[in-house]
């Protein structure tokens, strides 16, 4: 089994440092898969930090994330919604109601967020749309401006053209920075339903059965009343970014999070395609994680964190010296 997994207690130097290029190129099925390398791709080691304590993961999470805007604002954050990331944005709210007024001032000035994907026809005011879940857990508790939260638009009369004008409106700017991700039960992220090839594009989809019954709650519980379709950023767009952020969270997830890091990336697993991107970080609960232990190669450090200790991370000089001590994410677990 070639290297896709590294269990690491330290943010990794690659996470910290701008990347020297283009993050990861999509495309090129022409060549022939050889070791590490498969349909012209290198498999990279994938990062994954173990939290014990869902609060301490989704802190420190939400600390990446507000490090991502204050200290690299001139690409838009990735986001995402679900279940795995509710406590992300509620310890996000509370870490930006820390900050100073001006420092709150600050970041509002430079947000600039895509979030993954939306349901085709459901109304953004609808409490079931990812517009109105962001609205709540995001837009409103940190004051941030409507405008520059962005999602597709799900009640487009031509929800195709909606996907287009969307991935239009994120390249112009760039492309995303972090992309934070979650993980869906069939291996899906964002709404890239199996199988997808990497170098899929920002498209309006048909959603499968499975994801329709994990995200029934949402609809009475029944999984005939979620939408049938929905746009979503495609593999090309997840990749393209500089740095990805998977989070994962449950025991329901660790088989699919174990196959999505170990096994050859393939389309049947959208999430494995990760595994192709040199800047992947993994950030995943004690129940998600619990089948990454055994044979992850090599195996250079698996620990557990129990708690996020206090301010200081002593890794982050850069921003050390601008923000000072306050605005530093939390330090890395220690067992
Ligand atoms: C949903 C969303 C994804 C989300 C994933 C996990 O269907 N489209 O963006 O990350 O599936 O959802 P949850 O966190 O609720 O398990």
């Amino acid at each position: 089994m070639s290297r896709s997994c590294v269990i690491t207690t330290e943010e990794p130097n690659w996470w910290l440092t701008p990347p020297a290029e283009a993050s990861c190129e999509v495309g090129g099925t022409e060549k022939e898969p050889s070791g590490e390398r498969a349909n012209g791709w290198d498999r990279q080691p994938v990062a994954l930090v173990r939290f014990a304590d869902s609060a301490g993961l989704a802190d420190w999470v939400a600390s990446l994330l507000l490090r991502d805007r204050l200290l690299r604002p001139e690409r838009p954050l990735g986001l995402a919604t679900g279940r795995t990331m509710e406590p992300v944005y509620a310890a996000l709210a509370r870490q930006v109601n820390g900050l100073t007024p001006t420092e709150r001032q600050e970041l509002r000035m430079c947000w600039c967020s895509f979030n993954l994907d939306a349901y085709v026809g459901v109304d953004r005011a609808d409490p079931r749309s990812f517009a109105a879940e962001m609205a709540s857990r995001l837009t409103t508790p940190l004051g941030l401006d409507p405008e520059r939260v962005h999602l597709p638009d799900g009640q487009a009369a031509d929800p195709h053209a909606a996907a287009e004008c969307y991935a239009a409106q994120l390249a112009a700017t760039g492309g995303i920075g972090l992309q934070l991700l979650g993980l869906g039960l069939n291996g899906h992220v964002g709404f890239n339903e199996p199988p997808c090839e990497a170098d899929a594009p920002c498209r309006c989809l048909e959603l499968s059965p499975a994801t329709r019954q994990q995200n029934a709650g949402a609809f009475g519980g029944d999984p005939e009343a979620v939408p049938q379709q929905a746009i979503t950023l495609g593999l090309r767009e997840i990749l393209a970014a500089e740095r990805l952020l998977l989070v994962v969270t449950g025991g329901a997830k660790a088989e699919v999070l174990a196959r999505a890091l170990r096994e050859p990336p393939t389309p049947e697993l959208p999430a494995s395609w990760i595994q192709r991107h040199p800047r992947a970080l993994v950030v995943a609960d004690g129940a998600a994680a619990a089948l990454l232990d055994a044979d992850c190669n090599p195996p250079t450090a698996v620990r557990t964190a129990s708690a996020v200790a206090g301010p200081g991370h002593a890794a982050d000089p850069d921003l050390g010296a601008r923000r000072g001590p306050d605005l530093r994410p939390t330090s890395w677990p220690t067992r």
